[in-house]
């Protein structure tokens, strides 16, 4: 593969499945290094972890693969009740293998959940980054999130959904 941007159409977005857990769990614990505060602990944890995302999010638990491989994952469900935000679409994780970054991955991956909480009527997405994790709340500023308060080491960003009715 060369360096660079993939040519479009090469990032495939599919559902995730159990069988893509063990290829997720090396791919998150990569992408967290240097992160680990904001991470899981181990393989073990990782992989519960996964499976509780699948397990919540559903048809919002999906793959991008480039050739064939994972090179990152979202977990996003669409339709998750904020107590203040009232229904949104709550991107709960995503992560790119490191390799892979700024190569339009995650941006794929959150258009992707962005017509899902489309389909479900959401107005809004929203999620909560590590407060220490400035290149992850860069990259949300960049899409077009702001910061609307915090809990502990967690801040809360959001932003409307593109396109959506209201938007
Ligand atoms: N700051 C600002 N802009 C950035 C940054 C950054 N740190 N990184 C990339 N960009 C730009 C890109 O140049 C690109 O711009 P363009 O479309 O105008 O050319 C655009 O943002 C889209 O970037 P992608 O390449 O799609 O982003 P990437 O595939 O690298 O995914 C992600 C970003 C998911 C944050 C990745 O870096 C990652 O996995 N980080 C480690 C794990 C992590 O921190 N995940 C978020 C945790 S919080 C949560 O999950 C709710």
């Amino acid at each position: 593969m060369p360096e660079g941007r993939p040519a479009t159409g090469t990032i495939a977005i599919r559902p995730g499945t159990l069988e893509d857990i063990p290829a997720l769990v090396d791919l998150l614990l990569a992408a967290y290094q240097g992160l680990e505060e904001y991470g899981e602990e181990g393989p073990a944890e990782a992989r519960h972890y996964l499976k509780w995302l699948r397990r919540t999010c559903k048809e919002g638990f999906l793959v991008a693969e480039v050739e064939g491989r994972p090179v990152g994952f979202i977990a996003a469900c669409p339709d998750w009740k904020d107590w203040e935000l009232g229904r949104v679409l709550e991107i709960h994780e995503i992560v790119v293998a490191p390799a892979w970054q700024g190569k339009g991955v995650g941006r794929a991956l959150m258009e992707e959940a962005y017509a899902l909480g489309r389909a479900y009527g959401m107005a809004l997405a929203a999620l909560w980054v590590g407060e220490r994790n400035y290149k992850a709340r860069q990259w949300y500023a960049k899409l077009g999130f702001r910061e609307i308060g915090r809990w502990g080491d967690w801040i809360r960003m959001f932003r409307p959904i593109p396109g959506a009715k209201g938007e």
